[in-house]
């Protein structure tokens, strides 16, 4: 099979067993094998993030915002609020789903690739009692930046506040311990840092926070998340078809990533980050983040002041010789890299010679743009 590198943030490159795990011999999804697979998955999910018995994964057909949908709608009680961190496109989507149903928020802004202030954060716990709710983001894929999970967690448990937490782009790639960072809802999908197949997204929920959205306004029919549970932990079956293909795909990522180790996985996307971001500051690239802010699974890069310089023209060059990249989503001209997927550092070798090659070809000066 040809292999192509996606440097864009998920779907990402899988294994070319991840891909033939697709094909498998029919089967109806409500026979007692196929319940055998998602409840394995189930477990597994929840080991990831280093669960419990106090924990469980409900899974959804569709893509990470369905799961966003879900928890805000599903989650805020009818006559309460949610907080809302924001600092970038994600959290801004929490915003308008909450927007859409009418659900009471209070946004918590920051500038798109800027820290939360955790400081600021709390102010707006404490002055506000009828925030039970906090939506945030852990990875931001807008700017590549990561939130400080743990000390919002905290405020959460000392405001009594249930934790949403969007995890869509971390995990699996990212140590995440659940317990650790207090997160009652943990929100992730088959197709990004555990390397499957676009078509499945899940909840990881701490039963306890799941008993108390029960009586909550059935706000959504389809992505009711208390009724997809009991559902499933009575019939062992999902609610609605299944993308059951795509079920079995996601074993197999399952088994790659046990197999690999949590730890080695974000040590892998790690120095393939170091070596992307190195070769691109050696080109003479320059980045929107500093180093510490940066998650090591996304990298912003700003477009050089040089007219030559067109992105779609270097997007074109280098999907012909196999790597996809993928368009900024900020005010300043940029681009994104992201390195979460099946990537060696010889990928990323191969990557950075391609857009020498590309400069080069086309006589670019890499002066950034002044903002
Ligand atoms: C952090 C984060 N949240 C939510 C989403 C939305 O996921 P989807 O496009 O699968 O609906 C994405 C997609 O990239 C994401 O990175």
């Amino acid at each position: 099979m040809k292999r192509t590198i996606l440097l864009s943030p998920g779907p990402a490159t899988t294994t070319d067993t991840v891909k033939q795990a697709l094909v498998v011999p029919d089967i109806c999804p409500r026979e007692r094998d196929f319940s055998t697979v998602l409840q394995g998955i189930c477990r597994d999910l929840v080991a990831i993030v280093k669960g419990d018995d106090a924990y469980t994964a409900v899974l959804f057909s569709g893509s990470g915002t369905a799961v966003m949908d879900s928890a805000i709608s599903s989650v805020v009680p009818g006559n309460k609020k949610v907080a809302i961190l924001v600092n970038g496109a994600y959290g801004e989507r929490f915003v308008d789903i909450a927007q859409s149903y009418g659900i009471p928020y209070v946004p918590v802004l920051f500038d798109a690739g800027t820290a939360i202030d955790t400081g600021r954060v709390e102010t707006v716990l404490k002055n506000d009692p009828a925030i039970s709710c906090i939506a945030m983001v852990h990875h931001e894929t807008t700017t590549g930046i990561l939130n400080p999970l743990d000390e919002i967690g905290q405020l959460a448990e000392k405001y009594r506040c249930t934790f949403i937490v969007d995890a869509i782009s971390s995990f699996a790639g990212i140590p995440i311990d659940i317990r650790q960072c207090r997160a009652d809802f943990l929100l992730s999908t088959s197709n990004k840092c555990i390397q499957g197949m676009a078509g499945l997204a899940f909840i990881i929920c701490k039963k306890s926070a799941l008993e108390q959205v029960k009586n909550n306004p059935k706000r959504s029919y389809y992505l009711d998340l208390y009724n997809q549970y009991l559902s499933f932990e009575k019939s062992g079956q999902t609610r609605f078809t299944p993308p059951v293909q795509v079920v079995y795909a996601l074993q197999q990522a399952l088994s790659e990533f046990f197999s690999e180790g949590g730890e080695n996985r974000y040590a892998r996307y790690t120095e393939n980050w170091r070596l992307l971001r190195a070769g691109l500051l050696g080109l003479g690239f320059s980045l929107l983040l500093p180093e510490d802010l940066e998650s090591h699974i996304l990298l912003t890069v700003l477009e050089p002041d040089d007219p030559k310089f067109d992105f779609d023209r270097m997007h074109d060059y280098l999907y012909e010789r196999g790597f996809t990249i993928y368009p900024g989503k900020i005010r300043q001209k940029s681009f994104r890299l992201s390195i979460m997927g099946d990537l060696s550092p010889e990928d990323i070798r191969a990557f950075l010679d391609a857009v020498k090659a590309f400069i080069k070809a086309h006589e670019i000066s890499l002066v950034p743009v002044s903002y």
